[in-house]
C-alpha cells in the first residue's frame, strides 16, 4: 500500500508519499507567510495553496511513478475551511484521474501517527504543543482521548504574542527561548492548571504587563519556566493515570530544548521515557497524512463520500488500525 497524502489545513500545503512500512518516499511542502504582525488571513492562505498545488503536484509526478500509488489521502480537518477545500479538490481530482480510492484523515491524529512512526514509540502519552494547539492525548478505548488541553490560548501562540509585544517578529517561541537563556532572575507568574486542563491567558497578560519594567530576558525565562512546568504537571498526571511509559512531544514548541529537558527529567523519575518528533516531520506535512491513510486503509477503512470537517476533534476518530 503506497499512499499520496495532501495537507492543507492552515499555512502549509504539502504533498507526501509513504509506503507500507512507513517509508517516506517524498515530502514536499510550501508555507504561506502572513503579512508582518498579522495572523493567517484565510483568503490569502487559500490563494497561496491554489497557486502552489499544481506546481508541487507536477514536482511529485516528476520524482515518483504515480502508477505505483494505491491510495490518495487528504487532510479533512480540523482547519480553515477555504484551505481544506483546496486540499480536498486536489485530492479528488487526483483520485479520479488515477482511479484510486480516497480517504479523509484527521490532521491531529496524523501528527500523532507520524510521531510514533518517526520515534518508534508504541503507546505514548502525547503532548501536542504548537501555535494552534495545546493538548495532552492518550489512546484509550480505541480513540486518542484528550486528557487535558488549554482552556484558552495555546502556549505557542502565547509565546508568539508575548514576543510580538516585546517588539520581535514571528515566530516568538525561538526568540523567547534565546532571551530566556540570558536571564538572571525568576519572577513569580500565574500558574494555572485546572484539573487536567491548562490556561495561558492569565500568564500572558501578567508577563505582558511586565514589559518595560523587567528585562525581556527575565520575563521570557519566567514565562517559560511557569508555562512548561504546567505542561509537565499535566503530562505527569496523564502518565500516572494511564500507566503508560512513553511520552511523545510534537508540534512546533516541541523543538524547545528546555521543554525537552523538563519532560526528560520528569519521565526519568517515573521510569518512563520521553521522545521528541524530529523537526523534519513535526510541522504540518503531507507525509503524515499519507502515512495515516496507509494505516487506515490497511485496517479496512473505506469511505463512500468525501468532505471537509473543519471542527473535527481528535477523539471523534475511531483508531481501528
Ligand atoms: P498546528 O497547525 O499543528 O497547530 P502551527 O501552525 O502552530 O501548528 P507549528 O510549526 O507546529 O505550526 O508550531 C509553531 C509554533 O511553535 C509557534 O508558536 C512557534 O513560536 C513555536 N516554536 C517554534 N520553535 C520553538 C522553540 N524553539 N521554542 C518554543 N516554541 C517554538
Ligand atoms: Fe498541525
Amino acid at each position: 500500500m503506497i499512499s499520496l497524502g495532501i495537507e492543507s489545513t492552515a499555512h502549509t500545503f504539502g504533498i507526501g508519499i509513504v509506503g507500507p512500512k512507513g517509508k517516506i518516499c517524498l515530502n514536499l511542502r510550501e508555507t504561506y507567510k502572513p503579512p508582518k504582525g498579522s495572523g493567517i488571513i484565510p483568503a490569502e492562505a487559500k490563494a497561496h495553496h491554489e497557486a502552489v498545488a499544481s506546481k508541487l503536484l507536477a514536482k511529485a509526478k516528476n520524482s515518483f511513478d504515480f502508477s505505483k500509488l494505491n491510495l490518495i489521502s487528504y487532510s479533512k480537518g480540523p482547519g480553515l475551511p477555504p484551505c481544506l477545500k483546496v486540499g480536498l479538490t486536489a485530492a479528488r481530482n487526483l483520485a479520479k484521474e488515477l482511479k484510486l480510492p480516497l480517504l479523509g484523515v484527521n490532521h491531529c491524529v496524523a501528527h500523532i501517527e507520524i510521531g510514533k512512526l518517526a520515534t518508534g514509540t508504541k503507546d505514548p502519552v502525547v503532548l501536542y504543543v504548537s501555535g494552534g494547539n495545546t493538548q495532552v492525548l492518550a489512546l484509550a478505548g480505541g480513540r486518542y482521548r484528550v486528557f487535558g488541553e488549554t482552556l484558552d490560548i495555546p502556549i505557542g501562540n502565547a509565546m508568539d504574542v508575548l514576543a510580538r509585544r516585546m517588539g520581535y517578529g514571528f515566530p516568538g517561541g525561538p526568540v523567547t527561548a534565546r532571551l530566556a537563556e540570558k536571564a538572571d532572575k525568576f519572577i513569580e507568574m500565574p500558574y494555572s492548571v485546572k484539573g487536567t486542563d491548562l490556561s495561558y491567558s492569565g500568564l500572558l497578560t501578567h508577563a505582558s504587563r511586565l514589559i518595560g519594567k523587567e528585562s525581556n530576558e527575565n520575563i521570557s525565562h519566567s514565562f517559560r519556566e511557569t508555562g512548561f512546568a504546567m505542561l509537565t504537571e499535566v503530562v505527569e498526571r496523564a502518565l500516572a493515570h494511564t500507566g503508560k511509559k512513553e511520552v511523545l512531544l510534537t508540534g512546533g514548541v516541541a523543538a524547545n530544548v528546555r521543554l525537552q529537558e523538563m519532560m526528560a527529567k520528569m519521565t526519568k523519575a517515573r521510569k518512563a521515557k520521553s521522545y521528541v518528533v524530529p523537526e523534519s516531520v513535526s510541522g504540518d506535512n503531507g507525509a503524515m497524512i499519507a502515512w495515516t491513510g496507509v494505516l487506515m486503509a490497511q485496517a479496512g477503512v473505506c469511505e463512500a463520500t468525501h468532505d471537509i470537517s473543519p471542527r473535527q476533534r481528535t477523539d471523534e476518530v475511531k483508531v481501528v488500525w
